[in-house]
């Protein structure tokens, strides 16, 4: 018998309350979810189906009205704010929709960041960050400033960002949302290569089906339920 796949994320019973009293909003009913080291899941699901607050949870960014996430073995509940920063920090990379790049910096210079915020040599920083925008095909553009570089540059720029760390688990929040179909069926690609090869697994959250029957799994966010 194989061994079962290490668990890198595991959720279980997340429930997420807005407000309170008369101005509670319930987005999240009771969710689990698990994934497995390496493993791509797509999260589909309407607008304001609470996408975006699973998403925020699992990578501990904010907190559960009630049960658990688990990243890398460690309860984030349990710890405080610090030690749950300092842990996402090693464990989990995050996308976003809008690539949140610095504008006064070189592609290199936004990649090589979060190794510059966790004190490693600038040298060795910033051989990583041209290792990873090579492996997303921006060999051609380190020096080029976020407004010097496309849409889809952009978006391959915080995927590599989000990769340079060598996370566990990425967590992408509608990743090619603002791009033509075309340069989202590149970045998305992009992802799912980086993923093979390095072991990453992907939570990405997508609108569009024909991209989310590329992952490996694809779950369905209604009525605060998630459903494969
Ligand atoms: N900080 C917040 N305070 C109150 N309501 C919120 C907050 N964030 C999100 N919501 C509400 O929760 C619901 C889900 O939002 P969201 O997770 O952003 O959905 P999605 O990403 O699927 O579009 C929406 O109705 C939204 O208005
Ligand atoms: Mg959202």
């Amino acid at each position: 018998m194989s061994e079962p796949a290490k668990i890198v994320l595991r959720a279980r019973g997340l429930k997420k309350v807005y407000g309170s009293g008369h101005a509670a909003v319930s987005v999240l009913g009771g969710v689990d979810v698990e994934l497995a080291a390496g493993e791509r899941v797509a999260v589909v699901g309407a607008s304001g189906s609470g996408k975006s607050t699973l998403l925020h949870l699992l990578g501990g960014l904010d907190e559960p009205t009630e049960g658990s996430v688990e990243v890398m073995g460690q309860d984030l509940m349990r710890v405080n704010q610090a030690a749950r920063g300092v842990w996402r920090n090693l464990h989990i990379g995050f996308i976003y929709q809008f690539h949140h790049l610095l504008a006064e910096f070189s592609a290199l210079e936004n990649v090589a960041m979060p190794l510059l915020i966790r004190r490693v040599p600038r040298d060795e920083a910033e051989d990583r960050a041209r290792t990873v925008l090579q492996e997303m095909g921006l060999g051609h553009r380190l020096t080029h400033s976020p407004g010097e570089l496309s849409g889809g540059e952009r978006q391959r720029a915080a995927v590599a960002r989000a990769l340079v760390t060598s996370p566990a688990c990425v967590l992408a929040d509608e990743p090619t949302g603002n791009l033509d179909r075309q340069t989202a069926e590149k970045v998305f690609h992009a992802m799912l290569e980086a993923s093979t090869q390095r072991g990453t697994g992907f939570v990405i959250v997508t609108h569009d089906p024909q991209l989310a029957a590329r992952a490996d799994r694809i779950l369905a966010l209604e009525d605060g339920r998630l459903a494969d």
